[in-house]
């Protein structure tokens, strides 16, 4: 009999990473029967939909509707609501990845109820309470049967921590199996040109960290610093940005329809990908983000004062960045005085069979 696997995702940077998974589990697997489980923090049809249908995932098996919220409410509603599903259906495993609220929330769910819990990109640290993705990663680890890491400074921080040798797997970075398996057909597309850009004539630019766009001052004097960059940047603004900007009617206020920048809504997997790919830079706060540009060989500028993903800078085309470093930054990724990084190891796309392994072995004993 083949034993029962939920599979969780949430929020946007989630579908990326679940859906190789699904995908090794469906096609490469006799034993692990996925169960797919969307919470629904993410429920807009350009964070979510568009993901599955990009992603060839299929409608999730199970929808626990939550939506958005403050954080207390979204993790007790999906752990309310979870903990009914576990017990009429009595999962074999639980598998989260990244560090979203659901990622924590099901994970002390299943745990409780001594269903085994396995975590997908562990061990990431930015050391930075104030970051609501550090206290997920830290409890979620914390409990996790099986911590799946995607970089030797992760398990070193596991380590560090007291996690036990054998429940560390290195097996690469999982979103990157998704890169792998569509860059080629995102890369033909022509989505920068629908902007009037030219191939790497642009930047691509993402902002949603509450440290970046909850203040509408803070927020404001990072809009004033990109309306004075000398290259045309393109902004897919993420809903909460968005509320902000609107909020303060910005764009007006900022004086920014005259500037170099683009807002656009957010942007499905394909056409997305065909902006960063084809891009002079890339500036952002997200996490994925910064792999993703590592991978590609594209400047990236963080415009955070840490990251959990240290990896990228050491060995990627990444750099930490603040409003006050970022001109001289631009200045010289344009001058072409940019590091070009290298891929590290098990980034490879192979990275959701290595898993299936391991979990087959796990299951087996
Ligand atoms: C969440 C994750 C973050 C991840 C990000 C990617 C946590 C703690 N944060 O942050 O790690 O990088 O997703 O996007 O889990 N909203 C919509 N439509 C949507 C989704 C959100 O309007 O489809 C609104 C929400 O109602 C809320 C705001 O955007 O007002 C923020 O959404 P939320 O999921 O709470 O956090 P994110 O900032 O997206």
């Amino acid at each position: 009999m083949k034993q029962n696997v939920h599979l969780i995702a949430a929020a946007r940077p989630n579908f990326m990473k679940i859906a190789p998974i699904w995908r090794a589990m469906t096609e490469g697997s006799e034993i692990l029967e996925p169960i797919l489980i969307h919470t629904g923090q993410h429920y807009d049809r350009n964070m979510s939909d568009v993901f599955f249908e990009d992603l060839g995932l299929p409608a999730p098996d199970v929808h626990l509707g939550i939506g958005g919220g403050t954080h207390a409410h979204q993790v007790a509603g999906v752990m309310l609501k979870y903990e009914e599903l576990c017990l009429a259906d009595r999962p074999d495993l639980v598998l989260v990845v990244g560090d979203v609220n659901a990622t924590m929330a099901t994970s002390l769910v299943a745990t409780k109820l001594h269903i085994p819990v396995v975590h997908v990109e562990a061990g990431l640290r930015s050391r930075d309470r104030t970051m609501p993705e550090e206290i997920n990663r830290l409890v979620t680890d914390a409990i996790a049967d099986i911590l799946f890491t995607p970089s030797p400074d992760a398990d070193a921080n596991l380590r560090a921590e007291g996690v036990p040798e054998g429940k560390i797997k290195r097996v690469g970075n999982i979103m990157i199996d998704s890169l792998v398996r569509t860059i080629a057909k995102a890369r033909e597309l022509d989505v920068f040109a629908r902007y009037g850009l030219e191939d790497r004539g642009y930047g691509v630019v993402t902002l949603h960290r509450p440290s970046n766009v909850d203040d509408p001052a803070t927020l404001e004097r990072i809009l004033r610093v990109l309306a004075d960059v000398d290259l045309p940047l393109l902004f897919p603004v993420h809903p909460r940005t968005r509320a902000v900007m609107d909020q303060h009617d910005m764009v007006t206020a900022c004086g920014l329809e005259r500037s170099g920048l683009q807002f656009i809504e957010p942007l499905g997997y394909y056409d997305f990908m065909n902006l960063v790919a084809h891009c002079r830079l890339m500036l952002t706060d997200s996490g994925g983000l910064q792999e993703e540009t590592t991978f590609l060989k594209i400047p990236c500028l963080t415009l955070r004062p840490n990251t959990e993903r240290p990896i990228t800078i050491e060995q990627g085309t990444n750099e930490l960045a603040t409003v006050e470093s970022l001109p001289g930054q631009v200045a010289r990724i344009l001058a072409g005085k940019w590091k070009e990084g290298r891929v590290p190891d098990l980034w490879d796309g192979e990275t959701a069979p290595r898993i299936v392994a391991v979990l087959e072995e796990f299951l087996a004993r």
